[in-house]
């Protein structure tokens, strides 16, 4: 299997949470003349107060003459002609790197937007005390602010939101990285204007609310790595808007519902890791802008069918540690753009399908422990792409050619241990290793392993 997501070292971080450069960041900078609203200005600092900040990092926002103008404090965006707070980002250190589907520009974008905004330990100190009957945070009125980002601080109570409740042109809420927990809160869906919800990396729980239908503009919807249980809700149906959905890491299950198939405008669809127990539903292969799909770690049953070809914009595929059934169709070679697929630890049985040669942006295939059997196709040599194969655990057998390899530029990784596959020949280990055969022009296979684990 094969995840996405993966945790890196601060130096990488770049807001990538935010997918769209925020805009007017770098106007709101640079233009001398803007000056915040006072109100605003009294509510920021009126703000900072009730935050502990051991590391000092908001200490532009301040009273002092040099920094009175709130729109150049660090983390704030400004309306550009206005003046209003636009945007709040608050990001503490330990945000996930999330590369797939971002270009260089966008990671670019948010690189600078990051080194604006970043921040240390954000607390909100009198959530550990007593006494306070009043809610800790003042009762802010930042009615213009598109875009908060409260991400990676250490917030546990989502009693200290309810002053974001309010925000009703909120466009941007990102609150991944935290530590709220219970369920999502009932207000929410008084943000009828939000585009990008992340409550990811939480510990939210109980069920997907209901609620949630009335945030009908969302595109972006993510609720990965929390608590979440029972079935995906069919209220889900009225996010049609939605173009990244991600439900990952949760303990959701009950079939695939079928109300999922009016987000006809999916790119990107992630389930991995709950416990859905479906077949794979056929309306998901009509989805013809669906680039990453990611069904991983579930116990999905039932065959994959021949309409699977239809998924034409698909880049990544992972259908992996299931309960897959039935044979791999010859329509898989139809996905020209797909750049990953994972189907290992599944219970897929007869022969590789010669058109899987015609998957010409292929990089990874894993198809380890299955049933497959049958012989290596020919057609393999076509996958010039190829940077990492896994068959081992398979019934493959026959004779393992050189031409199966020499076009293979860019193999960094074979696997096909348990097999019954035998060599042509010594000097056909020998080209698949590029040990010492100048002759051939064929960069090195770093990692053959086709007698044993
Ligand atoms: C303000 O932002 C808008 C929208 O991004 C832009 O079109 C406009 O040129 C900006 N104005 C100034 C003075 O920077
Ligand atoms: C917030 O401020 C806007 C204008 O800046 C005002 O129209 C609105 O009534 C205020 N809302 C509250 C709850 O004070
Ligand atoms: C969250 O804060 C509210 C209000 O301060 C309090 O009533 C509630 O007990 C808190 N919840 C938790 C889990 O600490
Ligand atoms: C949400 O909207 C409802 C109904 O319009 C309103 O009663 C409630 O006060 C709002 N909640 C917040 C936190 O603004
Ligand atoms: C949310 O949608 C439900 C069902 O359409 C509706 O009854 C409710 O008033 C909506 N809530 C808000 C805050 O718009
Ligand atoms: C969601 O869709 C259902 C069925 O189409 C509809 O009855 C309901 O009012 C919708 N809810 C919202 C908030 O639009
Ligand atoms: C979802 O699709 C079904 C069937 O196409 C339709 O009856 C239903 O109204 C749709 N729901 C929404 C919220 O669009
Ligand atoms: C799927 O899981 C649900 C809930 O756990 C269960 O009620 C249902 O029988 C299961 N269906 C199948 C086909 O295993
Ligand atoms: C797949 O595409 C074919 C040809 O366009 C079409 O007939 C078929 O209904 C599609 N299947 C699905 C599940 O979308
Ligand atoms: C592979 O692609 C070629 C050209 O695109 C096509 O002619 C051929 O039928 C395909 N083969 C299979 C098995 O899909
Ligand atoms: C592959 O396995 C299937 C049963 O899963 C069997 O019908 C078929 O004959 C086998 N093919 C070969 C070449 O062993
Ligand atoms: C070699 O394969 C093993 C097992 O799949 C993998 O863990 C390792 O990272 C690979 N090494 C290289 C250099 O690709």
């Amino acid at each position: 299997m094969m995840r996405i997501t993966i945790a890196v070292p601060l130096t990488l971080l770049l807001c990538l949470l935010t997918i769209h450069p925020p805009p007017n960041f770098c106007t709101a900078h640079s233009d001398s003349e803007v000056r915040c609203i006072e109100s605003e200005r009294h509510a920021l600092l009126n703000f900072k107060q009730h935050l502990t900040d051991p590391s000092n990092r908001l200490a532009s926002w301040a009273a002092s003459a040099s920094d009175v103008d709130c729109c150049h404090w660090v983390g704030v965006v400004c309306h550009n002609r206005t003046g209003h707070v636009l945007q709040l980002h608050l990001r503490s250190n330990y945000p996930v790197y999330d590369y797939e589907l971002t270009t260089i520009e966008q990671r670019t974008a948010q690189d600078e937007a990051y080194s604006r905004s970043r921040f240390g330990e954000l607390r909100l100190s009198v959530c550990y005390l007593s006494g306070f009957i009043s809610p800790p945070i003042p009762n802010i009125n930042f009615s213009s602010l598109t875009t908060l980002d409260l991400s990676y601080n250490s917030f546990e109570n989502t009693s200290i939101l309810f002053w974001v409740f309010g925000l009703h042109n909120l466009v941007s809420l990102d609150l991944s990285g935290n530590q709220f927990q219970g369920p999502i809160p009932v207000h929410l869906q008084n943000l009828t204007s939000l585009r990008h919800l992340d409550l990811s990396w939480n510990q939210f729980q109980g069920p997907i609310p209901v609620h949630l239908q009335n945030l009908t503009s969302l595109r972006h919807l993510d609720l990965s790595y929390n608590r979440f249980q029972g079935p995906i809700p069919v209220h889900l149906q009225n996010l049609t808007s939605l173009r990244h959905l991600d439900l990952s890491s949760n303990q959701l299950q009950g079939p695939i519902p079928v109300h999922l198939q009016n987000l006809t405008s999916l790119r990107h669809l992630d389930l991995f890791g709950n416990a859905f127990n479906s077949s794979i539903p056929n309306w998901l292969y009509s989805f013809s802008h669906l680039e990453f799909l990611n069904l991983g770690y579930n116990n999905l049953q039932g065959t994959l069918s021949s309409a699977i070809g239809n998924l034409t914009s698909a880049i990544s595929i992972d259908l992996s540690y299931n309960k897959l059934s039935g044979q791999l169709t010859a329509e898989l070679g139809q996905l020209k753009n797909l750049v990953i697929l994972s189907l290992e630890y599944n219970s897929i049985s007869g022969p590789i399908p010669w058109s899987i040669g015609n998957l010409s942006s292929l990089r990874y295939l894993d198809l380890e422990s299955n049933q497959i059997n049958g012989t290596l196709p020919q057609s393999f040599g076509q996958l010039s792409k190829l940077e990492s194969l896994y068959i081992g655990l398979n019934m493959l057998e026959g004779v393992v050619l050189e031409v199966h390899f020499t076009n293979l530029m860019r193999l960094k990784t074979l696997v096909a241990a348990q097999n019954r596959l035998t060599l042509e020949s010594r000097s056909s280990l020998l080209v698949i290793s590029r040990v010492n055969n100048p002759e051939v022009n064929i960069p090195e296979v770093t990692n053959v392993s086709f007698c044993g684990y």
